[in-house]
C-alpha cells in the first residue's frame, strides 16, 4: 500500500502510554527488571553475550517504563519511537536491534545493512518486491499515486530491478549509493501501477491498481527474461489469493470502491473467485499471493502464508489512510488465518499489533518467523507473535523480500537498502 516516508520525529504513542500503564506497577518490580535487563530468557548473562558489530540490545524492560508521555500531536504513527537513553544517530549506527535473544540466530554473527540507491523525492522503492532466482535479479515497483512520484491519473509507475551480485558486493559498506545499478523493466504491455508480486511457476504474476475509471484493477502474469512479456493469470494449478482495497481511490487515482475491503482466491482448477476473509478496514494493497494449501511457500506484500500452508497472515493497514493521513483508531495489524482444507480461511486471530506506522508487506522466513515493513524498518516476530527485533531503517520499509540465503532487499520509498542476515527464505512456488 502506499505509505509516506517517514517522519524523522521523537515519540511513539503506544509505547508512552503503556509506559504510563505499568509505571507504578514496574516500580514494586525492580528486581525481575533488573534481572530482565541483564539476563536472557534462558538466565544466560547479556554481558557474556557478543552482539554483532552493527546490532544493539534493546530489551523490553529496559525501555518500558518512560520518563515522560508526550501528546499524539507530538508523538503519532507518523513519528520513530526512541526510548531513553538513545537518540536516533544511535539507533541508525546499529540498525539491528535486539529486542528478544531468539533474534541473534536469525540476524547471525555479523549481519549488514546497506542502503544501495537514493531516488531523492521520488518514491521509486515502494513495493512488489520479487525476487527471480534464474537471474539471481530483485524486481520492486515505485509509489503509484505518491504526489512526488508524479504519476496519478496521466502516468502509470514504474518497475525497476537490480542485480543480487551487484547488492552482494558492497554489503561491507553502510552506503553505496551509485554502485547497483537499477534498471527500469519495461513489460509489455505495462503492468498499469503494479502494487503487488509473487513468483509463481518459474514467472512473476504482479498486480496492477488500475488506473481512472476505465483501466480496473488486474492481476498481470509477467515473464521475468526478455522480452518481459505479460499476459493475463491463467495459472494451471495452486491457488492464487489476493487482496483488493481502496489505496487507489485514497491515492486519488481511481473512483470509490464499491467493493468492501476483502481477500480472494482464485481456484486453480475451476477459475472461480470467491471472497475468503472481510472485516478488514484496509487488507493492504492489493496483493496476490500464488498459494496452495499443500505446503509450498506464498508470500506477498499484506498477505502470505507461512511455510508449510498452514496459515495466512493479512495485514490491515486501515489506520493509513493516505492522501488522508492516519487514524490511529483503527487497525494496524497482522491477523492469522488459519488456512483450511478446502483453502478457505478461518479463525481470524490478531497476530502482532505494528506501533510504527503500520504493517505493510509481511512475509515469513522458512522457520515461520514472520517479518512485516513497518513505520521504521522491517520488524520480526517468531510463529508465536514474540517480537524479537528490528532492521531499523529510521523510515517506513513499506516491503522488502528475502531472497534466497540472508539476503534481503528493503523498499523504503525514496531508499533502497540491502541486508544481510543468516535467516533463510521459504522456499518459493
Ligand atoms: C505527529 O507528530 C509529528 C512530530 O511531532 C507532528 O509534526 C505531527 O503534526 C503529528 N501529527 C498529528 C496528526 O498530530
Ligand atoms: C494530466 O494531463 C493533462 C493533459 O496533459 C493535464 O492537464 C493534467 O494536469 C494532468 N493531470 C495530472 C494529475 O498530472
Amino acid at each position: 500500500m502506499p505509505t509516506k516516508s517517514g517522519h524523522r520525529g521523537v515519540g511513539h504513542p503506544f509505547a508512552w502510554v503503556m509506559a504510563s500503564m505499568v509505571a507504578s506497577f514496574a516500580a514494586g518490580s525492580t528486581v525481575s527488571d533488573q534481572l530482565l535487563r541483564h539476563t536472557t530468557g534462558n538466565g544466560l548473562s547479556w554481558d557474556s553475550i557478543e552482539l554483532p558489530e552493527q546490532a544493539q540490545l534493546l530489551l523490553p524492560a529496559a525501555t518500558v517504563v518512560l520518563p515522560s508521555v508526550p501528546p499524539p500531536e507530538m508523538a503519532n504513527a507518523s513519528t520513530i519511537f526512541v526510548p531513553p537513553g538513545s537518540s536516533l544517530q544511535t539507533l541508525l549506527e546499529k540498525p539491528f536491534h535486539v529486542f528478544h535473544e531468539d533474534y541473534l540466530s536469525i540476524i547471525g554473527q555479523g549481519p549488514t545493512l546497506s542502503l544501495i540507491a537514493d531516488s531523492g523525492t521520488d518514491p521509486r522503492f515502494h513495493e512488489a518486491v520479487v525476487w527471480y532466482p534464474n537471474t539471481d535479479e530483485v524486481f520492486f515497483a515505485q509509489n503509484a499515486g505518491a504526489k512526488a512520484a508524479g504519476t496519478g491519473l496521466n502516468m502509470s509507475s514504474v518497475i525497476q530491478k537490480i542485480s543480487l551480485s551487484e547488492a552482494m558486493a558492497v554489503s561491507h559498506l553502510r552506503s553505496a549509493v551509485g554502485q547497483v545499478q537499477v534498471t527500469v523493466v519495461d513489460f509489455d504491455p505495462p503492468v498499469v501501477n503494479p502494487n503487488g508480486g509473487t513468483n509463481y511457476k518459474g514467472n512473476i504474476i504482479f498486480d496492477g491498481e488500475g488506473m481512472g475509471s476505465d483501466v480496473p484493477p488486474a492481476l498481470y502474469l509477467a515473464n521475468p527474461n526478455p522480452p518481459y512479456n505479460t499476459t493475463p493469470v491463467n495459472p494451471a494449478n495452486g491457488h492464487i489469493y489476493f487482496t483488493d482495497v481502496t489505496y487507489g481511490y485514497l491515492q486519488d487515482f481511481r473512483p470509490k470502491p464499491v467493493l468492501p475491503n476483502q481477500v480472494y482466491k482464485l481456484d486453480s482448477v475451476t477459475k472461480a473467485v470467491t471472497a475468503v476473509a472481510d472485516e478488514l478496514i484496509n487488507c493492504n494493497g492489493e496483493q496476490i499471493v500464488p498459494g496452495t494449501n499443500c505446503g509450498h511457500n506464498l508470500e506477498w506484500i499484506g498477505l502470505t502464508f507461512s511455510p508449510d500452508g498452514k496459515y495466512a497472515y493479512v495485514t490491515d493497514t486501515g489506520a493509513a489512510m493516505a492522501f488522508y493521513g492516519y487514524d490511529q483508531s483503527k487497525p494496524s495489524g497482522i491477523y492469522r488465518y488459519t488456512v483450511a482444507e478446502d483453502g478457505t480461511f478461518e479463525y481470524k486471530k490478531l497476530f502482532a499489533y505494528s506501533t510504527s506506522g503500520v504493517p505493510d508487506g509481511v512475509h515469513c522466513d522458512s522457520k515461520g518467523n514472520v517479518y512485516a515493513g513497518c513505520g521504521d524498518g522491517v520488524h520480526v516476530w517468531n510463529p508465536s507473535g514474540v517480537f524479537l527485533g528490528k532492521i531499523f531503517t529510521g523510515e517506513t520499509a513499506a516491503n522488502f523480500q528475502i531472497a534466497g540465503s540472508g539476503r534481503v532487499v528493503i523498499c523504503g520509498e525514496t531508499h533502497l537498502y540491502y541486508a544481510q542476515i543468516a535467516a533463510e527464505a521459504a522456499p518459493i512456488t
